[in-house]
């Protein structure tokens, strides 16, 4: 870490103490225009951080921080196909999987765009024949980013879905798939399995099961299976042949895969002319990412608000909440970008990181969380910084009341959350129902919201395919920006690496095939459990 930057982070700490105690309504007091100063653009889409402590000096420290971090180049480096990813030696490229009109990209000497575009051709053209075909139904078996893209935006875009009906397998419990397949036709059912190496063991155990099923069931696996995968000697093997593999190159990382092969059960969901639109939306972030300056570029802003709040104030976790019930699965879609992109201990160069690294990340759709987790948001001890989206406009136009409460509900929490109320307020709706003395004073005590919590709240016309895009790639490059301000590797994903081998070990343990002996007395304790329970 460079001096600069050490004094870069010292003047935010600074800055800190002298405002943390400052009330972020009365900023609004202070400055009238405030909401127009905190809030970035591109496109139609805003994003209003004036519901945070942040004032012009905050702003332009963090905004020195970025630049003694030499963020814009890191950025350039990663756009150029630049080996960033320096644990794997790779460069970080999916980025130039929604490239679908920029320059050449070069990896190794080679340009990169001619084989994304075929690759993207053949998905198309694969996808609409799907479509136009007998299936009624398609499976896609994948687990972590080879899962969670396609089924969240499978769910997010469902107004748009006028393909086959598309169904995810994740999970290694058996529940998973024979929920799944129960009531499928093996005949009519098309098994896409989705996995970036094909070794990923859930994965693999499902695609078996379910080829099982497909035999068993009348259903022919050798015309109604396709794989997406870097791997093909694995997908031979597997008994896919060529022409339904979809392949893709290791500098495409899990949890950004989503717009390449990994989204073809997306592409046969909503058809290929939708899927380019959702690849048209992330490349028009991109280009805002690459062309907009400081205050005014979103990704850095919105990567500088969550270190102030994770790194300077210390609120050790991130809520997500959509005003949205198409996108359920997006804080959980977040939360693995986020997690397994900055949840690091070290620093590029191996030395440990001198300060906390990524937040917890989760969430819920509003308005559903307000009546479950919002109580502890609104009065608990600690701080949670809420990140709320909202479409002004809904797909249900018959419905459009609902989305009117919907968008209440949502500007209410974060004015709640700002404002709070007084124990003079509080007094006052006391006194009002009669009570008197120590009662009023007890009751009020429990009504009294302390206030001056921070959100920031993106908002869209409308959930449409590039929005999505849009969104997710707004998402994709905060992270970024936050690990390069880190100084982490936001690539790698070491850290899920022990368990899987010690899940490998065991897995003859609890088979009874090898003995517990050099466990620990915990992980005997629980062996014999399973084994003494398991029937
Ligand atoms: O175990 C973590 C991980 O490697 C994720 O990064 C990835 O998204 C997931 O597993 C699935 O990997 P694959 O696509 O290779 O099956």
């Amino acid at each position: 870490m460079t001096n600069k930057m050490n004094a870069a982070w010292a003047a935010l700490e600074t800055l800190h103490l002298e405002v943390k105690d400052r009330q972020i309504l009365s900023l609004f007091d202070d400055d009238t225009a405030r909401a127009d100063s905190f809030q970035c653009n591109t496109g139609d889409m805003l994003l209003d951080y004036s519901k945070t402590n942040i004032d012009e000096a905050t702003k332009a420290a963090l905004l020195h921080l970025a630049e003694v971090a030499q963020v814009s180049d890191r950025r350039d480096a990663m756009f150029e196909g630049a080996v960033i990813n320096e644990t794997e030696g790779r460069a970080v490229l999916h980025t130039a999987l929604r490239n679908l009109d920029g320059d050449a990209v070069f990896v190794d000497g080679v340009d990169v765009i001619p084989e994304v575009r075929a690759t993207l051709d053949r998905m198309s053209e694969y996808a609409e024949t799907v479509r136009s075909s007998e299936i009624t139904d398609v499976i896609n078996i994948g687990i972590g980013g080879s899962d969670l893209g396609p089924a969240m935006a499978v769910q997010a875009l469902s107004p748009y879905h006028d393909g086959p009906r598309v169904h995810f397998v994740s999970n290694v419990d058996g529940a998973d798939v024979s929920d799944t397949l129960r009531g499928l036709d093996a005949k009519t059912t098309l098994v896409v399995v989705a996995s970036k190496t094909f070794g990923t063991i859930e994965t693999m155990t499902n695609a078996r099961s379910a080829r099982a099923w497909m035999v068993e069931n009348g259903g022919d696996p050798s015309k109604q299976f396709a794989a997406l995968s870097t791997s093909e000697e694995r997908t031979t093997q597997f008994g896919i042949p060529s022409e339904r593999v979809f392949g893709f190159e290791d500098w495409v990382g899990g949890r950004y895969s989503l717009w390449g092969p990994i989204g073809l059960s997306l592409m046969i969901g909503i058809g290929s002319r939708a899927f380019y639109s959702f690849l048209r939306g992330a490349q028009a972030m991109d280009t805002h990412f690459c062309a907009a300056e400081g205050a005014e570029n979103m990704p850095l802003v919105h990567a500088l608000v969550g270190i102030w709040h994770n790194q300077i104030c210390g609120y050790t976790t991130r809520a997500v909440l959509p005003y949205d019930q198409r996108l359920g699965l997006l804080p959980a879609y977040f939360q693995q970008l986020e997690m397994e992109s900055n949840g690091k201990s070290v620093a590029m160069d191996g030395t440990k990181l001198p300060r906390h690294s990524g937040p917890v990340v989760w969430g819920e759709p509003g308005t559903n969380g307000q009546h479950a987790f919002y109580q502890l948001i609104h009065q608990g001890t600690r701080i949670v910084p809420c990140e709320f989206m909202l479409a002004a406009q809904g797909h249900e136009p018959d419905l459009k009341h609902h989305h009117q409460l919907l968008a209440a509900n949502c500007l209410a929490q974060s004015e709640a959350l700002m404002r709070g109320r007084s124990m003079d307020e509080a007094r006052a709706i006391m006194a009002a129902k009669g009570l008197l003395g120590d009662e009023l004073e007890r009751q009020a005590a429990h009504r009294v919201f302390e206030g001056n919590r921070p959100s920031v709240t993106l908002v869209y016309p409308k959930l449409d395919p590039f929005v999505l895009g849009q969104i997710v790639a707004l998402y994709e490059h905060r992270v970024f920006v936050e690990g390069v301000l880190l100084g982490l590797n936001s690539f790698d994903q070491w850290g899920v690496e022990l368990g899987k081998e010690l899940a490998t070990a065991l897995e003859p343990v609890i088979a009874g095939t090898q003995s517990a002996a050099s466990k620990d007395g915990s992980t005997r304790g629980l062996v014999d459990y399973v084994q003494r329970h398991q029937g």
